[in-house]
């Protein structure tokens, strides 16, 4: 028997004048993008915007519906339009930005699971590493190198 210790290295900034002004400005996207936000059930509103390498910027915001796992969330809304829309670019970085229409939300809100594995696809895919950045209405941002970071054990197209 052995152990394996996996590891995951985040970033946390105290707010997003932290950041630098393209990442600001992706997350401005992001916040424009959850204004889109159809959630009349959750009333949770999520926003994303990805950067790609051809300096297009894609939006998504979640999705929601009446037979409720119908719905899509911000993060895969955003993802599956980028890979539709411009299947040969590579995403470089992603922003996403949550918010509750009936509390504050103060921390950041990380992609659920489903969305990482999904996300998680397109790295494989492209080879290279997406960057993201998460957080609520206000307060922290967190920033992780990479969707791997975010899920270790990933089950990809090598176990196929
Ligand atoms: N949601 C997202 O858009 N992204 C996530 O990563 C987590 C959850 C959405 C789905 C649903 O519309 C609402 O937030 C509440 O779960």
């Amino acid at each position: 028997m052995k152990e394996i210790k996996i590891e995951s290295l985040l970033h946390v900034y105290d707010s997003l004048d932290e950041l630098p002004a393209e990442i600001k400005s992706l997350m401005k996207h992001a916040m424009d993008a959850r204004d889109n936000s159809y959630s009349p059930y959750s009333n949770f509103s999520v926003g994303a915007a990805i950067l790609l390498d051809n300096n297009e910027i894609v939006p998504g915001s979640n999705q929601e519906n009446a037979s409720y796992p119908s719905g899509l969330c911000a993060e895969r809304t955003a993802i599956f339009y980028a890979g539709a829309k411009y299947p040969k670019a590579k995403m470089l970085k992603m922003a996403i930005i949550a918010g509750s229409k009936t509390k504050v939300t103060d921390v950041p809100i990380p992609p659920c699971g489903a969305c990482r594995q999904s996300i998680a696809e397109y790295e494989v895919k492209q080879e290279t590493p997406i960057e993201l950045y998460f957080m609520g209405e206000t307060g922290k941002v967190v920033k992780s190198h990479s969707l791997a970071n975010l899920l270790p054990l990933v089950f990809d197209k090598s176990f196929l």
